[in-house]
């Protein structure tokens, strides 16, 4: 019996969605009589019906390549069942295009967002499979998700290459690193990269304790210092205020991005001579890690071998080091923060690393 699965990537991109997409092609290829069809940009080609019949030559050969073959948009979940201008309804049209390309399961390769759609699509009958993507590695009831690793590395580097140019100058660099909810980028790449202050969403910060750290290095001799902040990391004020509130603060007060705040906070407070520094989508561009490669692979093949038992309404995952899966209604509309209790949280303490609190 032929199985046709639809496959999308959707949301941020991240290394290792191509690689991802391989597994799951060529474990299904020789699992069982596959025919896939690739649907462009994430939920935005299912909703207009944007798609090809795939070839197995399509899934030679992009292993190492970055970003996705299929393209991918963020289409919020929060505007899926709202009818906008165009007059469309997203719900019914996904549902609709389903049916057909007369798929046997929809492969979603995605984050939180994607997840909650997926939920939605399984909640309405169709059989969905999610894969966790994101370098934020914020995805409920997974140890790890890809493309995390690949930007571990790359976030590393930046704070390496940092590092040397902080010492030459006697600086303050302040590099800020993407993660808007949650700082485990941020966690790993500062302590990986031997940060002095990380700076994290999930542990509001105070200024005061951030520039008194600066100053303790200063005197016992390093006049250089290197903070890791994530790009959603907030003040003790800021944490306090509702999200509406802190978007009128920061607009009042001409916020240009968490790192050029500290960095000017810290000249004014400390009289050190500071820089920001932001990588940006550099963070998520370029080859997957020989890890993320790996992780990617197992994945994809379980995605194929959940399908090979018609196990649908699942969320692949990283259970114990064991590749796993949880029901999608499990995942859906759960973030993983780091905890207060985490083992790197209590290693970084335990180091002196100040965390700003
Ligand atoms: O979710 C991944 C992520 O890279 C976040 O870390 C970051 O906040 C966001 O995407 C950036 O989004 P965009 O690529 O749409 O600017």
């Amino acid at each position: 019996m032929k199985r046709r699965i639809g496959i999308l990537t959707s949301g941020g991109d991240c290394p290792g969605l191509n690689a991802c997409i391989r597994g799951v092609a060529r474990a299904s290829y020789s699992m069982f009589d596959a025919e896939i069809i690739g649907i462009q940009d994430g939920y935005a080609g299912l909703i207009a019906g944007d798609y090809k019949v795939m070839q197995r030559s399509d899934f030679s050969g992009i292993l190492t390549l970055g970003g996705t073959i299929l393209g991918t948009r963020r289409t919020p979940f929060s505007k899926m069942r709202v009818i906008g201008e165009d007059n469309v309804d997203k719900v019914k049209a996904m549902k609709d295009n389903y049916k057909k390309m007369r798929l046997d399961c929809l492969v979603t390769l995605g984050g939180n967002g994607t997840h909650k759609t997926a939920n939605l699509l399984s909640e309405e009958g169709l059989n969905v499979i999610g894969l966790p993507k994101t370098i934020d590695n914020d995805i409920w009831g997974t140890d790890v998700t890809f493309g995390f690793h690949t930007a571990v590395d790359i976030a590393t580097d930046v704070i390496d290459r940092i590092h040397t140019t902080a010492a030459s100058h006697g600086r303050c660099m302040v590099i800020e690193l993407m993660g808007n909810k949650a700082g485990w980028l941020t966690l790993y790449a500062g302590m990986a990269g031997g940060a002095d202050i990380i700076l994290l969403p999930e542990i509001p910060y105070d200024i005061k304790v951030v520039a008194d750290a600066v100053l303790r290095r200063a005197e016992a001799g390093k006049d250089f210092s290197i903070i890791a902040v994530a790009e959603g990391a907030m003040s003790v004020e800021e944490a306090a205020m509702k999200k509406k509130e802190r978007a009128a603060f920061r607009q009042e007060t001409n916020f240009s991005g968490i790192a050029n705040r500290i960095a000017k906070e810290l000249e004014a407070l400390v009289g050190v001579e500071a820089r920001a520094v932001v990588p940006g989508h550099v963070q998520r561009g370029g080859t997957p890690s020989a890890y993320d490669r790996m992780l990617s692979t197992l994945f994809g093949v379980h995605a194929a071998q959940l399908i090979a038992a018609e196990n649908y309404g699942q969320a692949v995952a990283m259970i114990g080091n064991t590749v796993s899966h949880n029901a999608l209604s499990d995942v859906a509309g759960k973030t993983k923060f780091v905890p207060a209790d985490a083992q790197a949280i209590r290693a970084a303490r335990s180091m002196g690393i100040s965390l700003g609190d």
